[in-house]
């Protein structure tokens, strides 16, 4: 219970600009608690059992902290539940959950039947239990374990990223690229072969044609015995090997809650095992994304395999690989980008080419504010935040690069397919639909997206609608701007887009698959797979120049170097 609510805490895959009534912690607080009880429905068990297995379920480190808290809170949330309270009020009764007035009270699911006992209750659950809700509010959850306190800051740490926040944290030759998956390493950029020498990385113009060693850690070097000749010369020399990059937001980087830890049906052991690789890549699977995902697994937590631009321009020419960087960060948005994109790692001189993605698809039209349309990104705005973006690319962009701007997502589909959709939280009891939990998050004002995430459809029209305003400026940017160094060009992801979801679910596919099961409203994996066929076929057919060459010596390639290193 305890690292879902931890999760949720740092969840927050937007900038949030303010939250009332206890924001993140309170729907953290409600999930769990509704988990619980859920569990002992499941396992026909008491609730002080049902809180013990989920404990026993987590990794090692957290199990402490758990019991911790579960010694705590555990007696006033029997207690509550016992006399007919559901999870709103019990987290209420535990002031996790408040009402600030002029602030109405948020509720997940429907009122107890016997009306809400939480006002009655509250003085005698007070005295009772005064010690332990004092203890409850004093506890400094980032501060519990020395992990969490590093994910902690990156719920805050958005508005304000720095350059190079976005760098890999263990780098000891500080060439940009790391061997450690987490932290900003290889989840999101090619595994370093060297992290002794800078010189040596993804990506870098081979230095005497790799004759002695493997300088751009493709796997490939070495002097044929036969010419006398370097392979890399001979197999790549003529291929004109080019790297991919994303510039992105939380949907780049896939941004993946798993449902799986909020469906009390199915939890177990194995759901927890991987927790401190999720936090380490904050929330994100870059590895199994649209761009530059690598990864062709399913694992217990996410399911499906890989399609993605970075393995196909692999499979086109072996010389590329590990030639992927993610620059994608939850929350990303015009305004921040041009901050965020200094993490990029890539040599003007040195390096080779790459195909770049710069794709901000909604955060400009989405937020939590209740005043959402006004705390929108403006034309005005878009144009010269985006502008800072695109003159510093081209001091950083090796010659010969491409950039494909796509446009905004038109996010009114999501309302459309998921409204009457079950939560995983609402499955079992069959009591809160995606409706339910897009009010719940308003009301808490966390919602990553008010205008789409919404009953309203005027409102839902109106962002799309300054969406497309926005998409106007990129598309006319894209036409007007030339630089050095880099060609743009511009993709639409608004119509594009929502005809490849309809024609999925049109063809029997269903719309939980498109959009994430916790969140309902990023990109599922199905979709991940979906938005790289579209940028792929859409750069093949209309701008092939973009994608490289066929390298003809790829099956040699895979004779002589087999899997070239792997990653
Ligand atoms: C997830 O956990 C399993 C079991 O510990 C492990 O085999 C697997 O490599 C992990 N995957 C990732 C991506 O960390
Ligand atoms: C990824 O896995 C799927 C399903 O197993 C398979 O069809 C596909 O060819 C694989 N892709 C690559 C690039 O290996
Ligand atoms: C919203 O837009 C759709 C599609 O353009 C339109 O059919 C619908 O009438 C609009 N609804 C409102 C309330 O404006
Ligand atoms: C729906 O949203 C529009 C635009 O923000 C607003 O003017 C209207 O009052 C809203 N309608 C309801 C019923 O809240
Ligand atoms: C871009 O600028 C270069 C040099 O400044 C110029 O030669 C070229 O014609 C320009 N191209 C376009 C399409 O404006």
């Amino acid at each position: 219970m305890y690292v879902a609510m931890l999760l949720l805490l740092v969840a927050s895959p937007v900038a949030v600009y303010s939250s009332v009534n206890g924001g993140t912690s309170c729907i953290a607080c409600t999930a769990s608690v509704s988990l619980v009880d859920q569990l002992a429905l499941v396992h026909t068990e008491g609730i002080d059992k049902a809180m013990q297995r989920l404990c026993s379920f987590l990794p090692d480190d957290y199990k402490s902290v758990c019991k911790e808290f579960v010694s705590l809170a555990g007696p006033i949330i029997i207690d509550l539940l016992a006399n007919g309270e559901n999870p709103d009020t019990v987290c209420q009764a535990l002031q996790v959950c408040k009402t600030e007035p002029p602030n109405p009270t948020c509720h997940m699911y429907p009122k107890p039947k016997n009306g809400f006992h939480v006002d009655a209750h509250r003085s005698k659950i007070m005295t009772k239990y005064s010690d332990k809700l004092k203890e409850i509010a004093d506890i400094d959850i980032c501060g519990m374990l020395p992990g969490l306190k590093q994910i902690c800051k990156l719920a805050d740490r958005l508005p304000h990223a720095g350059p190079g926040e976005y760098m890999p944290k263990v780098d000891f030759d500080g060439d940009g690229y790391s061997t450690l998956d987490v932290l900003r390493g290889t989840s999101w950029r090619g595994k370093d072969c060297d992290d002794r020498r800078a010189a040596l990385h993804p990506g870098a113009r081979p230095e005497d044609w790799d004759r002695y060693e493997d300088s751009n850690c493709n796997g490939i070097y070495g002097i044929d015995p036969v010419s006398s000749k370097p392979y890399e010369q001979l197999l790549c020399a003529d291929s004109d090997p080019m790297g991919i990059v994303v510039l992105g937001d939380s949907g780049a980087a896939h941004f993946h809650i798993p449902g799986e830890w909020f469906t009390p049906s199915i939890l177990n052991m194995e759901m927890f095992l991987n927790v401190t690789f999720v936090a380490g890549n904050e929330l994100d699977w870059p590895s199994m994304s649209a761009v530059t995902g690598f990864q062709n697994l399913t694992m217990p937590i996410i399911h499906g395999w890989t399609d993605s631009l970075y393995q196909r321009l692999r499979q086109r020419n072996l010389c590329n690989h590990r030639d992927y960087q993610s620059i994608a960060v939850n929350g990303g948005a015009c305004g921040n980008m041009n901050t965020i994109v200094k993490s990029l790692s890539r040599n003007q001189q040195k390096d080779y080419p790459v195909l770049a993605i710069y794709s901000l698809v909604a955060n400009d039209v989405c937020n939590g504010h209740p005043d959402t349309i006004a705390h929108m990104t403006t034309p005005a705005e878009m144009r010269q935040e985006t502008l800072i973006t695109l003159d510093y690319l081209d001091t950083v962009l090796p010659k010969g690069s491409s950039l494909v701007i796509t446009g905004m997502f038109d996010g009114t589909i999501v309302y459309r397919y998921m409204h009457n959709l079950f939560h995983p939280l609402g499955q079992l009891r069959k009591d809160l639909t995606y409706a339910t939990v897009y009010e719940y998050l308003m009301c808490l004002q966390i919602s990553p997206c008010n205008g789409w995430m919404s009953a309203n459809e005027t409102l839902r029209n109106l962002t799309s609608e300054r969406g497309a305003a926005l998409s106007r400026v990129l598309q006319d940017l894209v036409e007007k701007s030339n630089y050095t160094n880099y060609k743009l060009y511009y993709l639409d992801f608004a119509i594009g887009i929502n005809a490849e979801i309809d024609n999925y679910i049109n063809h029997g596919g269903s719309a939980a698959d498109i959009f994430e099961s916790v969140d309902g409203f990023h990109p599922a994996q199905t979709l991940q797979r979906i938005l790289s066929e579209y940028i792929w076929s859409n750069l093949m057919a209309k701008h092939p120049q973009t994608l490289g060459r066929v390298n003809t010596n790829n099956e040699q390639i895979l004779k002589l170097f087999g899997d070239q290193g792997g990653y």
